[in-house]
């Protein structure tokens, strides 16, 4: 009897010791093997973009967005969403070109000075406002046509330095606090201005902050492409470039680019610059 005793409890303790090993063993098994971020359904043109080296931060970001599609995953990460605004921040890439990115990742040196200034024509604008050249002459070619058209574009902002955004910023800082601030101002330079490629508009009459309920707002909704020429900061994309609504702000970009973008819908030039320029 005892013998028999011995041998139950014996076979009981060996399966308590076979069970513990099979978890722990499913434990690290589980922790070292690679967690399937992208669904069977990704095609490989999805993938164009994808980096090897993101790939923890791919699964970090679906892992917090788990409902998000596989290719916004990949191209969010790469335009640097997974990390705050300002942070993990970098010079610009294709600085004096129309395609140069700037934005709350995406600096310019404080000397940095964009080359072919050149003056809009003065019936379009007021106080001696310049544009990178091919800029310049894009808008002039624009507002003539809206003029044509009935209706009166006038650039009201278009290069400005880093030392005046630094102006514009402290100021807006003051006034409303840094992140209130954050959300209609760019610290110096982060703002697409100091490009020489932006420009803010109104329409003579009407404050530019309402530039959006005008008639001519309507206009470059339909025409500004045609001229180079996007709308850069959405309501739809403000997740992306961390600014409020700015429908009197526009970025040249070149006829070639606004075209595929409004073929393609894309609503942010930093989707459309990590699907393509990166
Ligand atoms: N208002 C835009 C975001 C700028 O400051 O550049
Ligand atoms: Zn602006």
């Amino acid at each position: 009897m005892k013998k028999k005793e011995n041998i139950y409890c014996f076979l009981t303790i060996l399966t308590i010791i076979l069970i513990l090993t099979s978890i722990s063993i499913i434990k690290v098994y589980k922790k070292n093997k690679p967690i399937e971020v992208f669904s069977s359904t990704t095609n490989l043109s999805k993938r164009r973009y994808y980096k090897k080296e993101y790939q923890e931060r791919y699964e970090n970001y679906k892992e917090k967005n788990p409902n998000l599609e596989d290719d916004k995953i990949i191209i969010y990460v790469n335009i640097g969403l997974d990390n705050p605004f300002y942070t993990n921040t970098q010079k610009s890439p294709r600085q004096n070109t129309k395609e140069v990115l700037v934005n709350k990742y995406y600096y310019l040196d404080k000397d940095y000075i964009p080359k072919d200034l050149t003056l809009i024509d003065e019936k379009y604008q007021s106080g001696n406002r310049k544009m990178v050249k091919e800029a310049a002459l894009k808008f002039n070619e624009m507002a003539r046509s809206a003029k044509e058209a009935g209706y009166n574009i006038r650039a009201i902002s278009t290069y400005r330095s880093f030392d005046y955004q630094n102006n514009l910023y402290t100021r807006y800082s003051q006034i409303d606090g840094s992140k209130k601030a954050d959300t209609y101002s760019a610290r110096p330079g982060y703002s697409e201005h100091q490009t020489g490629l932006a420009v803010d508009v109104d329409n003579f009459i009407t404050n530019y902050t309402n530039f959006g309920s005008t008639n001519e707002f309507g206009w470059m909704k339909n025409n500004a492409y045609k001229f180079g020429f996007i709308l850069r900061y959405t309501k739809e994309n403000e997740f992306i470039t961390g600014y409020l609504n700015e429908p009197w702000h526009y970025r040249y970009v070149g006829v070639g680019i606004a075209t595929k973008m409004k073929q393609e819908n894309i609503s942010s030039y930093e989707e459309f610059y990590f699907k393509y320029l990166d």
